[in-house]
């Protein structure tokens, strides 16, 4: 499709950016659907910020994605928030409203989706959170609203922001069993050991840095355990790797990363993505990314 005089802008902001697949699967469901919208990736640091998100009143740009570093930052410069983007304390879409800014979290709704089938295993269980950014944000929201484990560990290698989700999260929730520790991961062999779930929100193992991984310790994992990988490019990071060869059920990001992209698609168009042919699409440009 050319864009004309109709065209509706809408993109995702972030940095850096070079490596997201948000622009191939909204633009291939723009086409699919016959919508008139074009989708583009900006790479705005965080010191530019405030003035990007006027420019995108100034321009009438429809809406926006956002990913790191500003899912957090980005809610000090909204007219609305969502009533679960304010709890959980982060925002991954924005939908301009004539010229009102309001903030969503479709992260969430991808985060529950992933887990769904696992709802039996975590409810009750210890699980571990790793990171403590806006996806850890949300990681812990929805296991605490929605699948009720006994006790959350959160770790991360900023020990202090750990230490803010717990204090935030122990309030907002009224639940105590959060804990956090220190990202070291000899000492941590024995927490993760014990997590029915592990839930990787960094993006260390990201491409092209597919060798990283938060924890090579192979003890770590067990069968009987969920390894979840918010990564989706690689669709098998080093982690899962590593997990899956201990026998652990391993789960990549990429049905999260369809699923917020499908929620923010509907806040912008009202129209459904069609998630069958984009899975297909994205499974063939990683597939071949990761080749070259
Ligand atoms: P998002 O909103 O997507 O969660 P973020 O707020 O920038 O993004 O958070 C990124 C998370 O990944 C943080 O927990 C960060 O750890 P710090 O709090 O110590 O910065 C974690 N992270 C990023 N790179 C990392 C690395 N190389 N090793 C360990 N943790 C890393």
């Amino acid at each position: 499709m050319i864009p004309d005089n109709k065209t509706k802008l809408v993109g995702v902001i972030g940095h850096p950016i070079i490596q997201s697949f948000s622009p191939l699967i909204q633009n291939l469901a723009f086409q699919i659907r016959g919508l008139n919208y074009l989708y583009l990736p900006f790479d705005v640091p965080a010191t530019n910020l405030k003035e990007a998100l006027t420019g995108i009143t100034a321009l009438g740009i429809a809406g926006l994605n956002v990913t790191i570093p500003h899912k957090v930052k980005i809610l000090d410069y909204l007219s609305d928030i969502s009533e679960e983007a304010s709890i959980i304390g982060s925002v991954n879409t924005i939908v301009n409203d004539n010229g009102e800014l309001r903030g969503y979290n479709t992260d969430v709704i991808g985060v529950n989706e992933t887990l769904i089938p696992f709802a039996e295993s975590i409810r009750n269980s210890e699980v571990t959170v790793i990171g403590a950014g806006g996806a850890a944000r949300t990681a812990v929201y929805c296991l605490l609203r929605n699948f009720k484990p006994s006790r959350v560990n959160v770790v991360n290698r900023t020990l202090q922001k750990a230490d803010s989700i717990k204090d935030y999260f122990t309030a907002k929730m009224i639940f105590r069993g959060i804990k956090t520790f220190e990202l070291l991961p000899p000492d941590l062999t024995g927490l993760f050991a014990n997590s029915s779930l592990i839930i990787n929100t960094t993006s260390v193992g990201m491409y092209p840095d597919n060798d990283d991984a938060v924890t090579t310790i192979a003890e770590s994992f067990s069968s009987g355990q969920i390894i979840f990988d918010m990564v989706y490019n690689p669709m098998q990071t080093k982690l899962l790797a590593i997990a899956s060869e201990r026998g652990a059920h391993t789960v990549g990001g990429l049905k999260m990363f369809v699923e917020q992209g499908a929620a923010s698609f509907e806040l912008w168009t009202g129209a459904k993505m069609p998630k069958e042919a984009i899975n297909e699409a994205l499974g063939n440009a990683l597939a071949e990314l990761n080749t070259q």
